[in-house]
């Protein structure tokens, strides 16, 4: 059977992205073919040059370009995308060209600390304002409302009291990294 070939967006440091690139070297069914940044400095794309996978730099201006867009995911015949701390949103045609076939992990247990603003530090931030005891991530479907598609897993843990928001963060990010490429491989191998 052909490799599946996966996109990895992210915009910033790419510590997902990395996990997700050592898990998948040498899977024999799925591949990371390429990744996307819109960014030109994000860390993640010195990770994906060091294990020799293509990145491509699609700046938010061009987002709007769907013929570009859809062209530079087919120039590596990519079947499935996977969001890992990528901060636009989803143009509406990326969401009809690859149905169900878009994934985003989100730092908090959805749908609680979700939508427009949630994001990196704030999510924790809110967390711990909001005197939660417990938190975790969420990997969802994409669809074209922030945070709103399908849940597809969940992993939680426990907060102290003595938790500072970078505390929980941390506490997120091992679950991230833990679970993140499995659940990447149980969605798109089938
Ligand atoms: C992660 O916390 C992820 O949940 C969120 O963005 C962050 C990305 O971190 N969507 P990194 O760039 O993978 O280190």
């Amino acid at each position: 059977m052909p490799l599946k070939n996966l996109a990895i967006f992210a915009s910033g440091a790419g510590s997902n992205a990395q996990k997700i690139m050592d898990y998948f070297q040498g899977h024999p069914k799925l591949k990371i073919a390429l990744v996307v940044s819109n960014k030109d400095e994000a860390g993640v794309l010195e990770k994906a040059q060091k294990l020799g996978v293509p990145t491509k730099i699609i700046p938010k201006s061009t987002w709007s370009d769907e013929r570009f867009v859809l062209e530079a995911l087919s120039a590596y015949h990519i079947e499935g995308i996977i969001l890992a701390g990528f901060l636009l949103q989803i143009p509406g045609y990326l969401v009809q060209a690859f149905p169900q076939n878009i994934i985003n992990i989100h730092p908090a247990l959805l749908p609680k600390f979700g939508g427009k603003g949630m994001y990196g530090p704030y999510v924790h931030q809110a967390v711990k304002q909001a005197g939660e005891t417990q938190t975790g991530i969420t990997i969802h479907e994409v669809n074209e409302v922030y945070d709103e598609g399908k849940i597809i897993f969940q992993a939680s843990c426990n907060i102290l009291p003595s938790d500072d928001p970078e505390a929980i963060a941390h506490k997120v990010q091992l679950l991230e990294h833990a679970h993140f490429p499995k659940v990447v491989e149980s969605y798109f191998k089938a």
